[in-house]
Order: structure tokens, then C-alpha cells, then sequence
């Protein structure tokens, strides 16, 4: 009987070994189901990496372009290279902007993102201080969202009309964004955010 019991435990540790090897391939084909299941905070800093960089690209190219071309050549350029930025990402992760006063139409937010918005402004309003990073997870996604804070260079673009955005500047945004809305902010308002997704079937 001891005999038996010890010729059939081989087949059971090969039969587990087989599972395991197979468990772990699957997580090879798969590995966004893996990467999933990592905390928040990594997330958090990828998120906060991503868009640091892509800030940086973005400020770096519009005052390159407002140097050089000025104020009006620059709001074409800076409405062609934000959409250029949103593609670029595309096949891993998809990185937008949206704001609850937005310029471009197509950065209207939708539902979850006017739920974070709203959270941010009134956090901002409550706190006195600048709202916080956030991550909320669905079924289909993760989302990273970080405040974007008006600037001082930003002004000539997004402040007041006949006072830091000058009647030429207003007429070319007006020309390209009839329903614009993204005007009136002040130095150190919450402008809109950024919102990456990373999607489960491309992580
Ligand atoms: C030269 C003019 C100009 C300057 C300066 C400028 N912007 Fe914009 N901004 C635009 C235009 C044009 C768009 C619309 C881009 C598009 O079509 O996607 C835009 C869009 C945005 C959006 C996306 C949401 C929306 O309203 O459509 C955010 C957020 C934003 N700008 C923030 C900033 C911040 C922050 C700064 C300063 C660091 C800044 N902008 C400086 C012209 C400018």
C-alpha cells in the first residue's frame, strides 16, 4: 500500500508542475493581466512621469514657436502638435487633456472625467491647495489623472480677452475654435488635467 501511494505521488507532482508551467505562460501571452494587479502607486508614477514629459515637450515647443513665429502662427502649431501627442502613445497607453472650460471640443470631458474635475475644483476650493494625482480602475481600464495648473506663460492664450489675450490672438482662436471656452483663467487656477489610460489589451 505505501508503495502504491509513493509510485502515484510522481505523476501528481509532474501533473502540478505542468499547471504551474502553464499558469505561467499564460501570464507570458497575457502580460497586462499580470501588470494589472500591481498597486496604485506604480500607476501613480508612470502616470506622473508620462506626463511631466509630455508637459515639458508641449511648453518647450509652444515658446520655441511663439519665439520664433509669434502668438498667432503658435496657436495653429500648438493645435496641430496636441493632436499629434495624443497619437504617438496610442498603441500602449492613451494620454488626453480635458478641461470643464475646454478650447478644442474634442477635449470635452466625458462622465468620469467631469466627476473628477468637479472633485478637484471643489477639493481646491475646500482645501485651499492644489488637488492631488488620482487613480480610479474599471473593468476595462486604469486611469491616472493629474491637475494641470495655469502658468504665468499661459495667459496670452487662456487669460483675460483685451487684457493678457490681445484682439489678434482673440480673432485667430475665435476663427479656429468658434465655441471656445477655455478663456478668463487666472495664474495658479486649475486649468483642466491630464488623463492617461492605461488599456488592459495593450498593456
Ligand atoms: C499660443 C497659445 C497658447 C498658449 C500660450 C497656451 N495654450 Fe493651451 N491651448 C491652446 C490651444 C489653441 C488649445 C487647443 C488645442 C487643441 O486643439 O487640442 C489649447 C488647449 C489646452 C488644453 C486642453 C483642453 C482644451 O481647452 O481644449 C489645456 C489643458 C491647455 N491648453 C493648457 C495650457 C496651459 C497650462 C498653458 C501654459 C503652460 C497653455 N495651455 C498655453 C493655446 C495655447
Amino acid at each position: 500500500m505505501k508503495h502504491f501511494i509513493k509510485r502515484n505521488k510522481l505523476p501528481c507532482t509532474v501533473i502540478a508542475a505542468i499547471m504551474l508551467v502553464l499558469v505561467f505562460a499564460g501570464c507570458a501571452q497575457r502580460p497586462h493581466e499580470a501588470k494589472l494587479s500591481m498597486p496604485d502607486s506604480v500607476y501613480m508614477k508612470a502616470g506622473s512621469e508620462i506626463t511631466a514629459k509630455t508637459f515639458d515637450s508641449l511648453r518647450n515647443s509652444l515658446l520655441k514657436a511663439i519665439n520664433e513665429k509669434g502668438i498667432e502662427e503658435a496657436i495653429t502649431f500648438c493645435n496641430l502638435n496636441a493632436a499629434l501627442l495624443t497619437q504617438s502613445y496610442a498603441d500602449t497607453f492613451f494620454i488626453k487633456r480635458t478641461a470643464l472650460h475646454y478650447r478644442n471640443t474634442n477635449n470635452q470631458p466625458d462622465s468620469l472625467e467631469l466627476s473628477v474635475l468637479e472633485d478637484m475644483t471643489t477639493e481646491m476650493q475646500m482645501k485651499e491647495m492644489l488637488p492631488g494625482s488620482r487613480i480610479v480602475r474599471d473593468r476595462e481600464a486604469i486611469h491616472y489623472f493629474k491637475p494641470i495648473i495655469m502658468q504665468g506663460m499661459c495667459l496670452s492664450c487662456h487669460g483675460k480677452r483685451g487684457e493678457q489675450i490681445s484682439a489678434t490672438t482673440a480673432a485667430q482662436i475665435n476663427r479656429l475654435y468658434p465655441s471656445d471656452k477655455a478663456v478668463n483663467f487666472r495664474e495658479g487656477d486649475l486649468r483642466g488635467m491630464w488623463h492617461i489610460i492605461f488599456k488592459k489589451t495593450a498593456l
